[in-house]
């Protein structure tokens, strides 16, 4: 590779590829890790590396190259392999060198085989993905308080640091905002709030302590399943728990492998998006402080936090990279030839709309043309997105609500950022402002509870059972039979 890093940072020597040696006798791939791939912009090196390999990069994640994957690079292919189950599914278990990879590699984490929607793709996949969709429609219902419970969870995280004058946004905000909502949203509080998330932090820090972290949360969303099926809460947990059906096939039935899926569920959508939340919340600051026109815009009503969010979607995808599909079969694509058992990435990086090369480009505002929410019938589900969107933008309003005249402590050359194989955002977002003259003090006086936002499962029941569902009624007879109670009992 010969064209220069990007110009906001350091100068970086290029990764050399792999030799054919160093790579086992497989054609030489394209070294995907270390500090130097932070360095460049990722737009810029996606579009060199198709330069030199074509839509489909072989790509390496370790440096010992046992890590192989394809990583698909250009807008139609990458809608092709998502769009195509029958030949690239999402069930990790087709992987031909999952037993090569050394543990506690940071992508690991995202294919270790669980029974959560995105690693099915039958009818159970059908089954958790309708479950899915029903309990995340009720978010939807209660919009206004969902958003008056944001508020309230970002007033508290900003009223620790406003006073400050100073912040790192990355670490005391973007990190920490998605994490709590979606702990709340999913009743997740007390005893194992501080756990998990402490569990959650040694995870993504990948280090020798993930292994260990990974076991002790699995079983601890085991007991939350045990305990909401026990005494169902206001809590988008419980309603997943009551809209899932019972499985039909013959290893997933009974109460033991019910409770061991909705506890993989739970744990999923826990954390599906939060490195991307929190990512793009960052990226749309850090677009806001270095472009004084589309803040001025934002300033005088022109363009919407939602505008602001969109364009910013649009310029860096949050999620870089989808590292999730295995060839069922051997197939072509784009020329090349992928063999079955084969890991298949794909670069939403490359993927991406081209902006102009001085910034953003205005003509993407309300331009929805890209991959970022993934395509078919992994998609991420339609509530989600709103979900996601709902984050970023109350986010976005309080902190520019609360923290008046913030501007970056640092040149923007100066923000690092790590090697984005999954999510890209900077290492630490130093910022600066005028600390507020009355502290900040979250919106509602009471504190907060879930029930709030939603009803329980059981008052649900009451309102809805003058017009009795089917598969209300299933779930019924599965619980009374399986778990010889009902949804409810023990209130
Ligand atoms: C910026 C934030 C987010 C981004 C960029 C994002 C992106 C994606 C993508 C690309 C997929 C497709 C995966 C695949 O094809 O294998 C996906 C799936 C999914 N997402 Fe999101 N997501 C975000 C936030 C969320 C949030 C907050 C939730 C939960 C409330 C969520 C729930 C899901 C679920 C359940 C799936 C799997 C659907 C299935 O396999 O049927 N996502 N997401």
């Amino acid at each position: 590779m010969t064209s220069p890093p990007h110009p906001h940072n350091r100068a970086a020597a290029a990764p050399r590829p792999t030799s054919a040696a160093a790579a086992g006798g497989r054609c030489p791939a394209h070294p995907f890790y270390g500090p130097e791939l932070g360095e460049w912009d990722p737009k810029e090196l996606l579009r060199n590396l198709r330069k030199r390999y074509g839509p489909v990069i072989p790509i390496d994640l370790l440096p010992d190259g046992s890590f192989p994957v394809k990583l698909v690079a250009e807008y139609d292919r990458a809608r092709d392999v998502l769009h195509d189950s029958g030949t690239f599914s999402s069930d990790p278990d087709l992987w031909r060198d999952r037993n090569t990879v050394t543990p506690g590699h940071p992508v690991q984490q995202h294919v270790n085989k669980l029974k959560h929607v995105q690693h099915d793709d039958g009818t159970d996949h059908t089954r958790m993905r309708k479950a899915l969709q029903q309990a995340l429609s009720d978010l939807d219902r209660h919009e206004p308080a969902v958003r008056a419970f944001m508020q309230h969870i970002a007033d508290q995280i900003i009223a620790e640091f406003a006073h400050d004058g100073y912040a790192d946004i990355e670490a005391q905000f973007s990190q920490r905002f998605p994490r709590q909502v979606m702990m709340g949203l999913l009743g997740i509080d007390g005893q194992w709030a501080d756990v998990i998330d402490a569990s959650v932090h040694e995870l993504i820090r990948s280090g020798p302590q993930a292994e260990d972290a990974a076991q002790r949360i699995h079983s601890l969303m085991r007991d939350l399943v045990r305990e909401k099926m026990a005494r169902p809460g206001a809590d988008l947990s419980s309603w997943l728990i009551y809209y899932t059906e019972p499985s039909s096939t013959p290893d997933r039935m009974g109460e033991e492998a019910f409770v061991e899926e909705l506890s993989d569920q739970i744990w999923f959508l826990l954390n599906v998006g939060l490195g991307a939340t929190a990512g793009w919340i960052s990226n749309c600051v850090v677009e806001l402080m270095t472009n004084a026109e589309l803040r001025a815009e934002v300033r005088q009503g022109k363009t919407s936090w939602t505008e602001v969010a969109n364009l910013v979607l649009m310029s860096v995808a949050p999620l870089q990279n989808l590292f999730n599909r295995w060839a069922v079969r051997d197939t072509y694509l784009g020329g090349t030839l992928i063999e079955k058992g084969e890991f298949v990435g794909i670069s939403f990086a490359g993927t991406a709309p081209e902006t102009s090369p001085d910034g953003v480009d205005k003509r993407l505002l309300g331009n929805k043309a890209h991959l970022t929410w993934g395509l078919g019938k992994h998609a991420c589900p339609r509530g989600a997105q709103d979900l996601a969107y709902q984050i970023v933008v109350i986010a976005l309003e309080r902190l520019f609500l609360h923290l008046i005249g913030m501007e970056l402590a640092i040149p923007e050359c100066e923000l690092r950022y790590p090697p984005p194989l999954v999510v890209r955002s900077p290492e630490r977002l130093p910022v600066q402002f005028d600390p507020p003259s009355v502290p900040v003090t979250p919106d509602s006086g009471e504190p907060w509870t879930n029930s709030l936002l939603f009803s329980t499962p059981t008052a649900q029941t009451s309102t809805k059972r003058e017009q009795p569902s089917a598969s209300r009624g299933r779930w019924r007879a599965f619980a009374s039979r399986v778990f010889h109670r009902r949804p409810g009992s023990g209130r």
